[in-house]
């Protein structure tokens, strides 16, 4: 009966696996069970994530060098580069490959973009490195850019970039509504990211939700074919407000520390139950497709 009557069900469709790309295989230690991986055991992972019957992996570069611009980001023998260009070739289009369009990876200050001598990070000079990001990005195989570094105009310019390279038909998953959130703590590890300050100069405040509204508007208007909430389970009610508006479909990011606290019931609870209702509340609030680090064990369980 309870089946019967459910309002709201998860498919393996619905996932998205984020996934590391290092030249490295090794465990990230506030993240059990989630890989920095070389290039067989991507392959590996995404295999198993295709045969679970995910959809689409979203990948992030963990360079070993990194420079004031982050200039590995658009090097087409810059990690995440060749990280995309080894999935399109064992893959093709069996599963959707994301990439990750944002250069904190690949600063040695680890913002977003550009800083200025004052230290602050410079919006408008930053979008014509996600410009060429974006379309180094697209020559690699990417199906859908996503650009995370909440930069205003930041999905416009994207656009017009990738349609001027003749890309017209790679898609922008936009991070619409990104927080300036202590839940990423350990995806910095998983990145080896070298972040001086914080990015509350350009990611929202958690204590609105109104602003979200607005960049998601905006994101639409500039050619957006999905946008984000970000984190997931602390901001189901900006997620439920973004999915009550939006006009294309709404992802929702489960982020490293939602997957380091779940991962952590082994010592005082249920896991897996815990795993499929923190997913199972995400889809009820309205996501259309959630990123996260159970995708594969999840999707093999259904
Ligand atoms: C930025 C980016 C971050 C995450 C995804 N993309 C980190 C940040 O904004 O500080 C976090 C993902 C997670 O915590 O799982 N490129």
């Amino acid at each position: 009966m309870r089946e019967l009557v459910a309002e709201t069900s998860l498919g393996a469709s619905d996932l998205i696996l984020p996934l590391f790309y290092a030249d490295v295989n090794r465990e990230i230690p506030s993240m059990p069970g989630v890989f920095q991986h070389d290039r067989d055991s991507m392959l590996r992972a995404v295999h198993d994530a295709l045969d679970a019957g995910v959809r689409c992996v979203d990948v992030f570069g963990v360079p070993t060098d990194k420079d004031d611009i982050g200039s590995g980001a658009w090097d087409p023998e810059g990690i995440l580069n060749r990280g995309l260009r080894a999935l399109r070739e064992e893959f093709g289009n069996d599963i959707m490959l994301m990439a990750d369009t944002c250069l904190d990876e690949f600063t040695s200050h680890g913002h977003c973009g550009v800083v200025t001598e004052d230290g602050v990070v410079d919006n408008d000079a930053t979008l014509p490195l996600y410009q060429k990001m974006a379309v180094a990005q697209a020559e690699a195989g990417a199906h859908i850019v996503s650009p995370s570094g909440m930069m205003d105009g930041q999905v416009g310019a994207i656009r017009n970039a990738l349609d001027d390279a003749g890309y017209i038909d790679v898609a922008i998953m936009a991070y619409s509504a990104k927080y300036a959130s202590a839940f990423y703590g350990p995806f910095r590890d998983a990145v080896g990211s070298s972040l001086h300050g914080d990015r509350t100069t350009y990611q929202q405040d958690p204590a609105n939700a109104r602003e979200s509204l607005l960049e998601v508007e905006l994101d639409i208007e500039q050619g957006a074919d999905f946008v984000m909430v970000k984190p997931a389970l602390p901001y189901l009610a900006v997620l439920r407000a973004v999915a009550d508006i939006s006009t294309v479909p709404v992802a929702a990011y489960q982020v490293s520390g939602e997957y380091a606290m779940i991962q952590s019931a082994v010592h005082w609870g249920n896991r897996e139950a815990l795993m499929m209702e923190s997913l199972l509340s995400i889809k009820r609030a309205g996501a259309n497709q959630i990123l996260t680090y159970f995708a594969t064990e999840v999707a093999q369980k259904l």
